[in-house]
């Protein structure tokens, strides 16, 4: 992975001005505190992962693979999105298909899935560190009837609880009913839960190399284990958008990628930024846009709307799969093409729209991976995480809460309770 600021608009100086250095020393030391208890289990799990789960995940995945053809995920925000975005990425043509359910209260999209899996074996996987997000237990209300009704008495043998370690109602019920349980490490919030059971099962089940997802994110913590702005990618791209919003009073990051199967990543990202910054009234705003597409919708905002845009692109250098043209019609307005590959096309339209959209005075930050496969998707999550809490830290707030959420989740309640 690599981070190129030179389209930035930022000199190297300034990432030393404002006390930088220091505070990221200070955060540094707060992070890789043995005490997790702030939410920071994450920081050290590609090495300290529970390695007996870890083998119990391999070993469902086979038993889901050999009983199944579909694994049906209940999660939401945190629960599901890294998961998702993997999936999107990485997974190959596998035997089990991976679907997501739980993710919002709209029962025509869960009845169309389930219709889908009418008559296909399925296991269901509710993933809920809390056990108790109303999404979740709603959806897993009815599936487990469907369930029931689809399986009979052995409709538990399908089921699977990945929950806290310790308490909540599905850890009760699946000691209860002798559902299989994995586990949320403690001190592990969800957006940054994706590379324990709550992502690696589905991505075992999708056929995923989940050994080579952890030694991607193994060599991203060995990477960024120091404490020195100039080496350490996560601090600087940090600081770097601090800089954008003092400097240049950007209020948005956006990210891009040429690549569609970034797109679930996209999501994830924005999910993780948003939910850890956006509190005490500060914070970028983070979204994702996957381009060529969004450039024929909001190409146009970004180069000429309302200033408030930074950009930050996640390049694939190699495409998995090319194709050259030929034999283009001499009347084609494209034929110019002729010989050329898709990917070549590709570059120029990246190349074009930094160029485009920095002339337009849009910072432009680049994160290139050479190509996709587990190993960088496991360094980015990594990457990004790191990069996300110090981030968070620098601008003041708690990278590790969501007490808006949980607001907006104590008045549903309230309001379905009194009528
Ligand atoms: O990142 C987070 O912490 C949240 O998005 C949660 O994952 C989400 O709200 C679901 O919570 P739970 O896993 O407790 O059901």
């Amino acid at each position: 992975m690599r981070l190129n600021l030179s389209k930035s608009g930022l000199k190297e100086n300034e990432f030393y001005a404002r006390d930088y250095e220091k505070r990221i020393k200070e955060i540094h030391e707060q992070l890789h505190s043995n005490d997790h208890s702030a939410g920071t289990t994450w920081v050290d799990w590609p090495l300290t992962y529970d390695k007996k789960e870890f083998l119990k995940v391999l070993r469902l995945a086979r038993d889901i693979e050999k009983s199944s053809e579909a694994l049906l995920v209940i999660g939401i925000g945190g629960s599901y999105l890294g998961a998702k975005a993997g999936i999107e990425l990485l997974a190959k043509r596998s035997k089990v298909e991976v679907i997501f359910a739980g993710l919002n209260f709209d029962y025509i999209d869960l009845a169309e899935k389930l219709d889908y899996l009418k008559d296909k074996d399925v296991t269901v996987n509710v993933v809920s560190k809390s056990g108790t997000t109303v999404e979740i237990l709603t959806t897993l209300s009815i599936v487990e009837k469907w369930m029931k009704n689809k399986y009979k008495n052995d409709f538990k043998k399908r089921m699977i609880f990945t929950t806290d370690k310790e308490k909540g109602y599905l850890r009760n019920r699946a000691e209860q009913d002798g559902i299989e349980l994995l586990t949320v490490p403690d001190n592990m919030g969800g957006r940054y839960s994706v590379l324990s059971s709550v992502g690696i099962l589905p991505f075992a089940v999708a056929g995923i190399n989940i050994k080579k997802v952890m030694e991607g994110a193994l060599d991203a913590m060995h990477e960024l284990s120091g404490n020195e702005i100039e080496s350490n990618a996560a601090y600087r791209y940090a600081i770097y958008r601090q800089l954008i919003n003092k400097k240049f009073g950007k209020r948005i990051e956006l990210f891009s990628s040429f690549s569609s199967k970034m797109k679930g990543f996209g999501e994830w990202l924005t999910q993780l930024f948003d939910e850890s910054e956006g509190k005490e009234g500060k914070g970028l705003f983070v979204t994702s846009l996957t381009f060529s597409t969004d450039l024929h919708s909001v190409g146009q905002y970004i180069q000429q709307g309302t200033p408030m845009l930074a950009e930050t692109f996640i390049d694939v250098v190699t495409p998995q799969k090319d194709n050259q043209l030929s034999q283009i019609p001499l009347s084609s307005p494209i034929k110019f093409l002729d010989g050329k590959f898709v990917s070549e096309i590709c570059r120029a339209g990246f190349e074009g729209t930094v160029k485009a959209h920095s002339e337009a005075g849009v910072p432009i930050c680049i994160i290139s991976i050479d190509e996709i496969n587990e190993f960088n998707y496991g360094y980015l999550v990594y990457f990004f995480e790191l990069a996300c809490a110090a981030s968070g830290y620098l601008l003041g707030v708690n990278p590790f809460n969501q007490p808006g959420v949980e607001q907006y989740k104590t008045y549903m309640k309230e309001l379905l309770k009194n009528n």
